[in-house]
């Protein structure tokens, strides 16, 4: 089920029976949830913020799959947050991850609004690959002005735990005929800190985001086999 994730605390949450609102901002988009259409999406769990913005678009961004292995689909709940579930405290530790989080915030993919209010739900800007964002923004910037070089403009990019993508590519070049399903967790978590470019603490990495891992380079895997 998306959103689910065996190595943390089931979820509990009330689905909606009857149609209410959810309003993003900043861009103002609006969606009548109809709980006879969820899920919308395939990431998240059913009926959750995460679920409820790829039916309509509403951009909020996704790193782990909506399985609560990153901070990535951190929302302000402005309105209505009393009508979600409680959170759970592997949830609140992934929050601890983002920044900027308020009283108000949540992972979108981890809340599920029960359908009693209308709800308002503010997408941080900040929250859309913050690392790679400031990055581009950073390089862009430079470009703009037309500056060709500064200090550690040759150095390789970095990456960290909540990378998956880069660290599956990482796994599958360097262990080309390895299949991921095979590898113990503390082989693939001492491969991760030996691959280069990885800047992650590696005390910082937990089951959840070594899991999302295995099944981002399993992909990667498959992918490569054609
Ligand atoms: S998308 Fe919600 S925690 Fe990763």
């Amino acid at each position: 089920m998306g959103g689910s994730n065996p190595y943390i605390e089931e979820v509990k949450y009330k689905p909606a029976t009857k149609k209410y609102r959810v309003t993003f901002l900043p861009s103002g988009k609006s969606i009548e949830v109809d709980p006879e259409k969820i899920p919308y999406g395939h990431n998240g769990l059913p009926g959750s913020i995460l679920d409820i913005s790829e039916g309509l678009k509403a951009g909020l961004d996704h790193a782990c799959g909506g399985v609560c292995a990153c901070s990535t689909c951190h929302v302000i709940v402005r309105e209505g947050l009393e009508s979600c579930n409680e959170g759970t405290d592997a949830e609140f530790d992934e929050l601890d991850e983002a920044p900027g989080i308020t009283p108000k915030s949540r992972l979108g993919c981890q809340t599920v609004p029960d359908g009693t209010t209308d709800i308002v739900v503010e997408i941080p800007d900040w929250n859309k690959n913050y690392a790679k964002e400031l990055d581009h923004v950073f390089l862009c910037e430079l470009g703009f002005r037309g500056v060709k070089s500064f200090p550690g403009a040759d150095m390789p990019p970095t990456f960290g735990w909540d990378n998956f993508e880069d660290i599956a590519i990482g796994l599958a070049d360097k262990y080309p005929d390895t299949d991921p399903l095979t590898v113990r967790f503390t082989d693939m978590h001492k491969w991760i800190t030996e691959l280069t470019g990885f800047s992650g603490d590696p005390a910082a990495s937990n089951e959840a985001k070594l899991e999302a891992i295995q099944m981002a380079w399993h992909e990667e895997f498959l992918d490569r086999q054609g």
